[in-house]
């Protein structure tokens, strides 16, 4: 049985290096009498790579060719790896992705279409990288109905943040660290605005609740507006900020689904998550919660997901995974600011006493926090469960005060 991997960038060289080194066990673990790779489809020319043979630069050859069963689609971006995937799952061919973009906003055409063809579209490397957390869902916890999900889903974000939290560091000198590092996107906003957390906390969601979950319908926050004042004041509420994405079943076969920064409390185990690695908790029925925790990117992590999704692909060449959602309706998720919660809120104030008494009689007992060498007119304060609809309301309503950030205090 042959295999082609479409882009040959981080992933997907990542994907040809776990292919030929485990060769062996890739394929008696496949139950099959062979699995190589046959094309490497990629614009750009790789003078001198090993595999330098098996370079295309014309889909057409994968499509047209029935030795290729299964097709690697590590391209990256919507088009054309939308409508590569569909040509190929059309034509009966199994696809593997790590592409969080293409699952996020086609997957349910895709698997729709892998449905009516009779073949698989797996992507188990499009959330967590390396971290196993498609799989266990729609398989080892089958049994539950899913509560909740919340996750570190960007390795970057959180490697800057952690920056900013150990070591004091400004954002930008974080942002470019981790540009130097090679964790970042090469566009950083996917990363720094929420979208790469975006796209991940949707395949989930839909994962989990069963419809799709498109990106443009989740409420998106990034880490831009976070700064070291606040990583102070929250340190003295024992927490850490994190760039959640978070996704809950509720009412009326709705959902809520929004990603972040927020608060999360010292000694949870999202808490604890720091430089760049990703952790997920799905909150299950019958399991309580369960973590998921390890490298969020990188070459070889990820491959060893999107490896793992070939070798499935190759012992299910007669019979197609169960494995997809339903379409969604217009008004699946709920607004974001009917989600009620605890918040933190800093603040500039023109007289300090005067907005202590306007919050105490807007807003009834708050918990004050301190830092050190904060100015007269600042305050920092966390406010009991409300949604952020009602919190906005009372803090406009109090004169002379304006408010410099807000953050959900979450339970995770
Ligand atoms: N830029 C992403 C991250 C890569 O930092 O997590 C993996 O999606």
């Amino acid at each position: 049985m042959y295999v082609a991997v479409m882009g040959y960038g981080t992933v997907g060289s990542g994907v040809v290096e776990v292919l030929s080194k485990n060769h062996d066990s890739i394929v008696k673990r496949s139950l099959q009498d062979s699995l190589d790779l046959k094309y490497i489809l990629d614009k750009r020319v790789f003078k001198g790579d090993p595999n330098e043979d098996k370079f295309t630069t014309e889909f057409d050859d994968i499509l047209n060719d029935d030795s290729v069963k299964i097709v690697v689609e590590t391209m990256g971006g919507l088009h054309p790896a939308f409508e590569f995937t569909s040509a190929l799952l059309k034509a009966g061919k199994s696809v593997v992705t790590s592409n969080k973009e293409l699952v996020a906003a086609k997957g349910y055409e895709l698997l729709e279409l892998a449905k009516e063809h009779n073949t698989n579209f797996l992507f188990e490397a499009s959330v967590g990288g390396g971290i196993p957390i498609i799989r266990p869902i729609s398989q080892c916890l089958a049994a539950n109905e899913i509560d909740e999900i919340a996750g570190i889903l960007n390795g970057t974000t959180n490697f800057i943040l952690t920056m900013m939290i150990e070591k004091n560091m400004a954002f930008d000198d974080a942002l470019r660290l981790a540009q130097e590092n090679g964790f970042a996107e090469r566009d950083p906003s996917a990363d720094i605005e929420g979208h790469d957390a975006c796209r991940k906390i949707c395949i989930l969601a839909s994962l989990c609740f069963g419809k799709h979950v498109y990106p443009e319908s989740v409420h998106t926050e990034g880490i831009t507006g976070i700064t070291l004042e606040d990583v102070a004041y929250v340190h003295d509420f024992g927490a850490v900020i994190k760039l959640l994405g978070c996704a809950k079943r509720m009412e009326n076969d709705k959902i809520s689904a929004f990603v972040e920064p927020a608060i999360v409390k010292n000694g949870s185990q999202l808490a604890s998550t720091s430089d760049v690695f990703n952790a997920i908790l799905v909150r299950g029925n019958a399991i309580g919660d369960v973590v998921f925790y390890g490298k969020g990117a990188g070459k070889l992590p990820t491959a060893s997901a999107v490896v793992a999704d070939v070798i499935d692909c190759a012992k299910h060449t007669e019979r197609r995974k169960a494995l997809g959602w339903e379409q969604s309706e217009d008004n699946y998720i709920v607004d974001y600011r009917t989600i009620a919660a605890p918040f933190y809120v800093r603040a500039a104030v023109e007289n300090k006493e005067a907005a202590q008494e306007a919050i105490a009689s807007t807003m009834g007992e708050v918990q004050y926090l301190h830092r050190d060498n904060a100015p007269e007119t600042e305050l920092a304060f966390v406010v009991g469960t409300q949604t952020e609809e009602v919190l906005s309301k009372a803090l406009e309503s109090i004169e002379g005060l304006k408010v410099l950030s807000t953050l959900r205090v979450t339970d995770y």
